[in-house]
C-alpha cells in the first residue's frame, strides 16, 4: 500500500484487499457527509462484509498469522481486532454509531497490518512458507469479478 514494492508477492493479494477495505471506510464517511440514508450504507457494508471481509479474515487467520503463531503479541492483537470487527459488522442496533466504529476500527486495523504485522510476517517467514502462501492465490474471488452494486451512494 504505502510501499507496494516492499510487499512480498505472497502478501500482495491481501494488500490489494486492504486497499478495497480502506475504500469502504471512505465510502462510509462519504455516505455520512452526504446525508445518505443510513440503511443504504448499512446494506452495502453488510454486502462488503459477506463478500470480502469474512473470507479475508479467515485467510489471514488460517494461513498468514499462523506463521508467527497464536501466542505472538502482534497476532494476539490482530485476532482481538478481528473479533471486535466481526461483532461490529454483525450489529443490527445503533447502526450509525456502529458504522462509525467500523470506519474507525477497520482503518486502524489495516494500518496496523500493513505497517507492522505484515512486515514482521515477511521477515519471519521462510522462503517455503512464502511460496506456499503465494500458491494459495490468496484473495477473495469476488474482487476478481466486477463488483455489482447498483446503488453507489458515494458517487
Ligand atoms: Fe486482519
Ligand atoms: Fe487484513
Amino acid at each position: 500500500m504505502n510501499n507496494p514494492i516492499n510487499r512480498d508477492k505472497a502478501l500482495q493479494p491481501l494488500s490489494r484487499e486492504h486497499h478495497q477495505s480502506l475504500l469502504l471506510c471512505w465510502k462510509i464517511r462519504t455516505g455520512f457527509r452526504k446525508n445518505v440514508e443510513v440503511s443504504l450504507i448499512k446494506s452495502y457494508v453488510d454486502w462488503f462484509y459477506k463478500n470480502h471481509v469474512q473470507s479475508h479474515f479467515e485467510l489471514e487467520e488460517k494461513h498468514v498469522f499462523s506463521i508467527l503463531g497464536k501466542e505472538h503479541e502482534l497476532v494476539k492483537r490482530a485476532l482481538a481486532e478481528h473479533r471486535k470487527l466481526r461483532r461490529l459488522f454483525k450489529e443490527e442496533n445503533e447502526v450509525v454509531k456502529n458504522l462509525g466504529l467500523i470506519e474507525e476500527k477497520l482503518e486502524a486495523h489495516i494500518r496496523f497490518e500493513e505497517r507492522i504485522l505484515f512486515n514482521e510476517i515477511q521477515k519471519m517467514a521462510t522462503r517455503k512458507e512464502l511460496k506456499e502462501m503465494e500458491l494459495l492465490h490468496m484473495g477473495s474471488d469476488s474482487l476478481k469479478k466486477p463488483q455489482e452494486w447498483k446503488n453507489e451512494f458515494w458517487k
